[in-house]
């Protein structure tokens, strides 16, 4: 990968789209983000706005002008921007399913226009209800009723990654696919449905944590600077053209479990509280009792592992509460110093991206 590079990162406010633009900058990349602050944080790219070789463009992947001018300045685009979190999507269904199937396609397509490599996150959910075991990336997809709308952001995912190799093979679009199993780490917001930094700041704050339904559900958890290292990975390698990743930890836990250790881990007073499916999301909600995917495909490619467990990861996960927790307790401005741009300024936005490429 020439370290002159310039990335588009789609969803660079984000959780790991801010990781990874941390992670790009430290490897001398220019980095420009288009984000619409809609999940996103400005907070989280505190570090990378002081740096030269980055810019930051407040809009929406679904401002074709503005994908295509951004794209036209680059050489390969991380499209992480999305509707995330099964709480959000519940809330929000049409607006997320639009924006995940519109806003992927819009990138594809400017990708295609200028060549660009492109890096498309899908998801775990892709796999719906398949509990058997370990996941590959070739594993059934099994899915509820159409009806039941946890299953749409699973659908629109689906419709990406079908839309992303539809470009590979007929248009010959350089493009991998990356399915994200739990991921989760410092910067990651509780508000929609995230379970470990839920946890953890009802911990700090001595609350009971919500467990959904018996908490027999068994889930895995990635730090994210390891699935940044795997992203970083797979952007040089050229053998992941035309591929698909999963990427996650194998390291399982029910998520009773995984109550009673953030507890212990952060030393909390706290207890569980069982809260039923029904009450949480509403009637009708569906969700599997598995989900451990298998990572050999990526392993074998690039000779990734996770270099953190999950003690690292609720480490991390309760220090970030316990400072989000005391920042909220000393002012009354909710966290991180967002700096909201109007889209009709941030579609004219027409800079080349400045500052020399340092590596
Ligand atoms: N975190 C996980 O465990 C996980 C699991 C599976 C898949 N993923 C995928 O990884 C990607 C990143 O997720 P994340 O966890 O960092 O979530 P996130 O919500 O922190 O990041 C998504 C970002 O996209 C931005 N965004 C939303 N709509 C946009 C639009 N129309 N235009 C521009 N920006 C927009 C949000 O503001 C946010 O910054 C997503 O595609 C998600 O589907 C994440």
């Amino acid at each position: 990968m020439d370290s002159c590079s310039k990335y588009m990162v789609t969803g660079g406010a984000g959780f790991i789209g801010s990781h990874l633009v941390d992670a790009l900058l430290a490897e001398g990349k220019e980095v420009v983000v288009l984000d619409n602050l809609a999940t996103g944080r400005m907070s989280n790219l505190v570090r990378a706005q002081e740096h030269p070789r980055f810019r930051f463009v407040h809009g929406s992947v679904l401002d074709a002008l503005l994908v295509d001018e951004l794209a036209r300045e680059c050489d390969t685009v991380v499209h992480l921007a999305a509707a995330v979190g099964v709480k959000l999507i519940v809330e929000q269904p049409l607006k997320s399913f639009i924006t995940n199937i519109r806003g992927t396609e819009t990138v594809l397509e400017s990708a295609q226009r200028y060549g660009l490599r492109v890096l498309v996150a899908s998801t775990s959910e892709i796999y719906g209800k398949n509990s058997s075991g370990q996941l590959s990336e070739t594993s059934d997809r099994i899915l509820g009723s159409p009806s039941v709308v946890r299953w749409s952001y699973s659908t629109a995912k689906a419709v990406d990654e079908i839309l992303t190799g539809l470009y590979h093979r007929e248009r010959g679009l350089k493009a991998t696919i990356v399915r994200f199993f739990n991921t989760v780490g410092p910067r990651q917001s509780p508000a929609y449905g995230m379970v470990i930094p839920r946890f953890a700041r009802q911990a700090v704050r001595g609350e009971p944590l919500t467990v959904h339904a018996a908490g027999r559900q068994r889930r895995c958890f990635l730090h994210v600077a390891d699935a940044v290292e795997a992203l970083l990975l797979l952007l040089e390698q050229p053998g992941a053209d035309g591929e698909t990743f999963n990427i996650g930890s194998s390291e399982e836990i029910s998520v009773r479990e995984l109550g009673e250790r953030v507890i212990a881990q952060a030393g909390s007073a706290s207890s569980l509280e069982y809260v039923p499916y029904a009450e949480a999301y509403g009637a009708g909600f569906e969700d599997m009792q598995r989900r451990v995917p298998d990572t050999t495909k990526l392993r074998a490619l690039t000779g990734w592992q996770p270099k953190h467990d999950l003690t690292d990861v609720l480490t991390d996960a309760i220090a970030d509460a316990r400072g989000e927790v005391s920042r909220l307790a000393s002012t009354s401005l909710p966290g991180g110093r967002a700096e909201r741009l109007p889209a009709a300024t941030a579609s004219i936005v027409k800079t080349a991206l400045a500052g020399p490429c340092q590596s």
